[in-house]
């Protein structure tokens, strides 16, 4: 396995590992952990560790925001898929909560899950260094903005709301940007702030990883609408064609794959470029390697 693979694996074990700790009951903790550990490419959580490795820490110091921001990526998803919502059956390769547990149990996991995430972050057991106690403050008021109207929340609601109705490509970028831009933003945020909990970390490394993260999510998203049309079901693990019979504009219905290809590719050059702009205390090849290996992403 080459290096990026393998380092990549590795990442997602510890988060996998990680993860599995968090609900081991029974009731309404069997649904939070159907859907939380039901497979996902942990890309959030993995974007967390990664920074904070690029911010001179160890992917240790991140694993527990890491964990949190997938918490709440997790209820996004349940809800996402309700009938009120895209009304989607499959999710992971599996059926989705709502389809195994019902709605109010599949409605329940996902507040659960949200507060879970939240419970995660502020509780954190850490070795803070002098001033780095307030990380957990910090990393908690990010995540609630990237959770919130301002973000995944908001842009769920012009996203759901705009079903059967076209928007331009400005209003489609602003949609995408809150509704998974948001969350791959607190995720980045999070790592350097889990680090800067335990040593100085230049004031330009939040402004590159929030950048980074911005042109990331745009290109995310957009090869999620291409994938939407263009892969299996069996490879995505969710339902092909539901923007289609949501009538949902998204940039392949405004621009084409073509187009579509050429704005991820651009994008993904963008996030790279974000990164070069300040002094990290550790290696940022990974995150530009991950950036690359998104943009052609077949799930
Ligand atoms: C799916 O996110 C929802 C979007 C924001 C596009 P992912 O593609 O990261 O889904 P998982 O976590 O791997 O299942
Ligand atoms: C969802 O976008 C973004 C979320 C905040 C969950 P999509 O509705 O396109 O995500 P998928 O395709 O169902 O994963
Ligand atoms: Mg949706
Ligand atoms: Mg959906
Ligand atoms: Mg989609």
């Amino acid at each position: 396995m080459e290096q990026f693979a393998k380092n990549m694996e590795s990442a997602r074990l510890m988060v996998e590992q990680r993860l599995s700790e968090f609900f081991p009951g029974g009731g309404l903790q069997e649904a939070m952990r159907y859907s939380l550990l039901g497979g996902g490419k942990r890309i959030r959580p993995i974007l967390a560790l990664k920074f904070c490795e690029a911010a001179g820490g160890t992917m240790e110091e991140a694993l527990d925001f890491g964990c949190a921001v997938e918490m709440l990526h997790t209820y996004s998803l349940i809800h996402d898929d309700l009938p009120c919502m895209d009304d989607d059956d499959l999710r992971r390769g599996r059926p989705t909560s709502h389809k195994v547990f019902g709605e109010c149990i599949a409605t329940l996991a996902g507040d659960a899950l949200q507060a879970a995430a939240f419970q995660t972050v502020a509780c954190t057991v850490a070795d803070w260094r002098s001033g780095g106690e307030t990380a957990p403050g910090l990393a908690a008021g990010v995540l609630a903005r990237a959770a919130g109207e301002e973000g995944m929340c908001g842009g769920q609601y012009y996203d759901t709301m705009g079903d059967g109705k076209p928007h331009t490509e400005e209003e489609l970028l602003e949609i995408h940007d809150k509704k998974t831009g948001a969350l791959l933003r607190a995720a980045c945020v999070m790592g350097v702030i889990a680090s800067f909990g335990h040593r100085e970390v230049e004031e330009g490394c939040f402004a590159a990883a929030k950048e980074y993260a911005t042109k990331l999510g745009l290109a995310f998203q957009i090869r999620d609408d291409m994938l939407d049309v263009i892969a299996t079901e069996e490879d995505l693990g969710k339902p092909i064609g539901s923007d289609a019979e949501n009538e949902k504009t998204t940039y392949v219905t405004l621009l084409g794959l073509e187009g579509c290809a050429e704005r991820v590719k651009r994008y993904t050059e963008e996030a790279k470029t974000a990164l070069r702009s300040c002094s990290w205390g550790g290696d940022t090849a990974f995150l530009e390697q991950l950036a690359d290996e998104l943009a052609t992403r077949g799930n």
